[in-house]
This record gives structure tokens, sequence and C-alpha cells, in this order.
């Protein structure tokens, strides 16, 4: 039986203050509600240790939004696997559309950093997903295969149980515009028909997250699907009672 997880993005948002105001209304909603999916916050990184202490007695666990290939050394900017789960975090994005475009991360550097998280016992959280001119010419499948492909070669299909795959239709983050529950329900189902080709077991079981405007509205019908296995959220898990909402959808 597959556990729901709902993570929330920040992405490049938040200040001292608001990130107190938020984790504050999470925590006092999970407190009162019957939230049973598992809830990550993935905060920038220069945050995470404010985070790491606020949430400490607190149902929230900690992720970060990226993590170096690398384990160590001359590499400026960057931040090792290590270095994140000493302040607790337990997950790490890889390999998120706006690395790709705005950063160029290749496929080939995405399993890099995959990689780097399972050396740093850090759960990925693998994003795949195809833009709107690809999805248009009937590329999706082979967008997102080759995208899964790249790790695959690295690691072996076996490294994917440990790991959760967020499909992100990039057309669809931060647009308004999400994808239907059918939409996303066939991508997921073809995601894990591939890799029960290569491992049975490690398709029934990874989390399968949808990702790219899901709010309070929509999750219900998307976390229906039967293989959406929760949501990665930007936008709204800005805003506590959004997020707690979803979160709701996912027990
Ligand atoms: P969005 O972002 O929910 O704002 O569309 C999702 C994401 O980028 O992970």
């Amino acid at each position: 039986m597959r556990r729901m997880l709902v993570a929330g993005n920040w992405k490049m948002n938040g200040s001292l203050e608001s990130i107190k105001s938020l984790l504050d209304g999470l925590k006092s909603g999970l407190s009162r509600s019957e939230v049973k999916c598992d809830v990550v916050v993935c905060p920038s990184s220069v945050y995470l240790p404010t985070v790491s202490e606020q949430i400490v007695d607190s149902a929230i666990k900690l992720g970060s939004q990226n993590i170096c290939d690398q384990d160590g050394g001359a590499y400026t900017g960057e931040i090792a696997g290590s270095m994140l789960a000493e302040f607790g975090c337990q997950y790490a994005i890889i390999g998120h559309s706006e690395r790709r475009a705005l950063y160029a991360e290749s496929d080939e550097l995405v399993a890099k950093r995959f990689a780097a998280a399972r050396r740093g016992k850090l759960t990925p959280i693998l994003c795949v997903g195809e833009l709107l001119e690809e999805r248009e010419a009937g590329q999706t499948e082979a967008v997102v295969s080759r995208q899964l492909d790249a790790v695959i070669a690295l690691e072996g299909i076996d490294a994917l149980a440990d790991a959760i795959i967020a499909y992100e239709p990039v057309w669809a983050i931060g647009t308004g515009k999400t994808a239907s529950p059918d939409q996303a329900q066939e991508v997921h189902a073809f995601i894990r028909k591939k890799l029960a080709a290569l491992n049975s077991d490690v398709a029934s079981n990874i989390v399968i997250q949808y990702g790219g405007s899901v709010n309070g509205a929509n999750a219900n019908e998307l976390f229906a699907m039967e293989d959406i296995d929760g949501g990665l959220i930007g936008g709204a898990a800005l805003k506590p009672d959004d997020f707690l909402a979803i979160c709701q959808a996912a027990t």
C-alpha cells in the first residue's frame, strides 16, 4: 500500500517572518486535523536550519530544492547531501523543470544529483515532465521516458525503490492550468508500466506525485486517480489553508 505524500516546494520565496507564520499555520492546522499523508516542506536552503528547528515535534518533514552531484570540494554555490542531512533534510527535489530550463541541468546531471541524494541517504523526489510543445507534438511519453532512462542507466532500476517521482507537466507549473485528472493519470500509469517492465515491485510501490497548479479545489479529484499518490505543490504551498486542504485531500 503506497502512502500519499504532499510536498511543498517554496521555491525562492519567503522571509524569516513569513516562514514562521506559514509554519505556525501549518503546525496548528495539522495538529487539529486527521491528516494521514506524509507532509514535507522544501524551503530555500538558507532557511533550512530555522525550518528544521521549527518543525521539531511536528509531523512535517524537511526537504531541499536541489543537491550537488558531488560530495564536497571546490563547487562554489552548491550544497552537498551530507550538509543537507546535518540540517535534518530527508528529501531532495531533483531535476525540477525550473532547474532544467533556467539553469541548463541536463538529464545526465540530474541523474548524478539523484545518485548524490542516495549517497547522502536523502530520498530523491525526481521531477519529470514535458513542455507544452512536446505534448502537442505527441512526445510526452518519449520525454518522460528519456528523463527516467538517464537515472535508470546511471543508478539501475532498483535505486528507484528508495525514490519518489513527481510528474510535473511544465505547461501546468505556476500557470493555473492544471492537467486534468485523466491527463495526469494517463502519464502516471505510463510511468508505472514502464517501471514494471524492469521491476514490478518497484513499480507498484513507488510514490508518483503530480505537480502543476494543484490547489485546495482541484486536489481531491487529482488524488482520487489510481496512480496519483499525492502532489508536489508550488504556489499553494505558501498559503497554509490551501496547503492544509491539499494534505486533507491526500488523506
Ligand atoms: P505550482 O508549482 O504548484 O505553483 O504550479 C509546482 C512545482 O513547481 O513544483
